[in-house]
């Protein structure tokens, strides 16, 4: 069941406090990558539009823990960018909200002090639902909640992975721990009917497989001498990287063969690079899967920032049919497990 929609909620003249995930990277001080603050207007202008008499919207940015962090994580770059996105001076932009050391621990203290002269709440935040933090849980049983626009997109396209899927379903995983990913691929595994495995990660379960389902591994890799940018290179079978040498990237065979499972998919789900993509001599793995995905015209999901990063650098990233911008939220969600954050929103 899904939380209530802001859609249904009187804001006409009221003081609403929104809560969003404006977490974005950071680069000398100004906002390196906007998806998740693009994601979070369609919520705030809705509320303009319905009359809201003042939008408060909160967000962490990072992980302060010293003075200096305060300095780094600032919003003020974010609030930059919110006003020059919506320019309605109905809208502030509050300090990072883990600035105050109550957040992270739900602290009803630091709830009380958000919610001071707000009418209602709006968590729109879905990369930040899995956290029961004050800005997130705590809010939401002190003014009457409702889920905004983002969060019950994420909820539905990520939810249809969880329901009835239409079939072949296939499950794209890499990166570089197999811990990140096991949650997810044991709640989804059984009910794919192919998991291809790339990245560091495959090599794990080639030598531990945790899985009740039969994955599918690479057959070939792109070995390294050395884990450098300019290492020397050579294609390899899988299983018979050269002593002393890294597999750091899935080989073409491999890229192939993915390809052609994705092509013939009606589901894709997508988490995790094939190999050490920042580097050229290794992104025709995680490329190949970035464009087989976008090529496939099935529903098509990705998560996680890595993988989310590589469909925008291959420029496929409007033909895929949803992008979570949920990092840790959308493997929660996908393991099962119920959000701190949507839990606290009622029906
Ligand atoms: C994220 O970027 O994954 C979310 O904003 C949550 O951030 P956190 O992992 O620091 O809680
Ligand atoms: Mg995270």
């Amino acid at each position: 069941m899904l939380p209530r929609s802001v859609d249904t909620a009187d804001v006409e003249g009221k003081v609403v406090l929104v809560r969003s995930d404006l977490n974005v990277p950071l680069e000398d001080g100004r906002v390196a990558d906007d998806t998740r603050i693009q994601a979070s207007l369609p919520t705030l202008r809705l509320l303009l539009e319905r009359g809201a008499r003042q939008v408060r919207v909160c967000s962490h940015l990072g992980r302060p823990k010293t003075d200096e962090d305060r300095a780094r994580y600032s919003m003020a770059p974010v609030r930059e960018a919110v006003r020059a996105a919506i320019g309605d001076e109905r809208v502030e932009v509050l300090e990072n909200t883990r600035f105050n050391p109550g957040e992270t621990k739900n602290d009803p203290g630091f709830a009380r002090e958000l919610a001071d002269g707000c009418d209602l709440y709006v968590n729109d935040a879905f990369g930040s639902a899995h956290r029961a933090h004050s800005s997130t849980v705590g809010v939401a049983e002190l003014l009457p909640a409702y889920a905004g626009l983002l969060l019950l997109e994420e909820l539905r396209n990520l939810g249809r992975l969880l329901g009835d899927v239409e079939r072949p379903f296939v499950i794209v995983s890499g990166g570089a721990k197999v811990e990140d990913k096991i949650g997810v691929l044991q709640n989804l595994g059984d009910r794919a009917d192919a998991v291809l495995i790339g990245g560091k990660m495959a090599e794990d379960v080639r030598t531990d497989n945790p899985f009740t389902f039969e994955a599918i591994l690479p057959v070939d890799v792109v070995a390294a001498n050395e884990f450098a940018a300019d290492a020397e290179t050579q294609v390899t079978p899988f299983d018979a990287l050269p002593d002393g040498w890294l597999g750091l990237d899935i080989g073409p065979e491999t890229r192939e063969e993915f390809a052609r499972r994705i092509a013939g998919a009606r589901t894709v789900f997508w988490n995790g690079p094939m190999g050490v993509f920042e580097w050229p001599a290794f992104a025709a793995g995680t490329v190949a899967v970035a464009e087989a995905v976008a090529a496939c015209d099935g529903f098509t999901v990705v998560g996680g920032g890595d993988s989310v990063r590589a469909v925008h650098e291959a420029g496929v990233a409007d033909r895929i049919s949803w992008i979570s911008t949920g990092g840790g939220a959308s493997l929660e969600l996908l393991e099962g497990k119920e959000l701190p954050g949507v839990k606290a929103i009622p029906a």
